[in-house]
């Protein structure tokens, strides 16, 4: 089963790609070369490299931040409350169509 998941950059454009159900959002945004999500420590909640926006209608969905994810938050410039790490979401049937927002580096 794959997933759409749709990233809107700050300029504008939009990339929409697949996600294998699993896989988790940074990796995705690596996939398909998603500007500004760089995922730099692979996914070990150890650097915000991979801060997304969620947009308001899938918050629910996405659901909110583990304390750790919450912390390491913190570190991402523009955190808001619709803030995720990327690499903590995994995509799922649930999350089909699912739209991201890439902050402003
Ligand atoms: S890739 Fe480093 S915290 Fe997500």
């Amino acid at each position: 089963m794959t997933v759409k998941v749709t990233w809107k950059l700050p300029d504008g454009t939009e990339i929409t790609g697949a996600a294998e159900a699993g896989q988790n959002l940074m990796q995705a945004a690596l996939a398909h070369d998603v500007p500004g999500v760089i995922g730099e420590c692979g996914g070990t909640l150890s650097c915000a490299t991979c801060h997304v926006h969620v947009a308001p209608e899938w918050a629910e969905a996405c659901g909110a931040p583990e304390d750790f994810e919450d912390a390491m938050l913190d570190m991402a410039d523009d955190r808001d409350e619709t803030s995720r790490l990327s690499c903590q979401i995994e995509a799922s049937d649930a999350l089909d169509g699912l739209v991201l927002i890439v902050p402003d580096a």
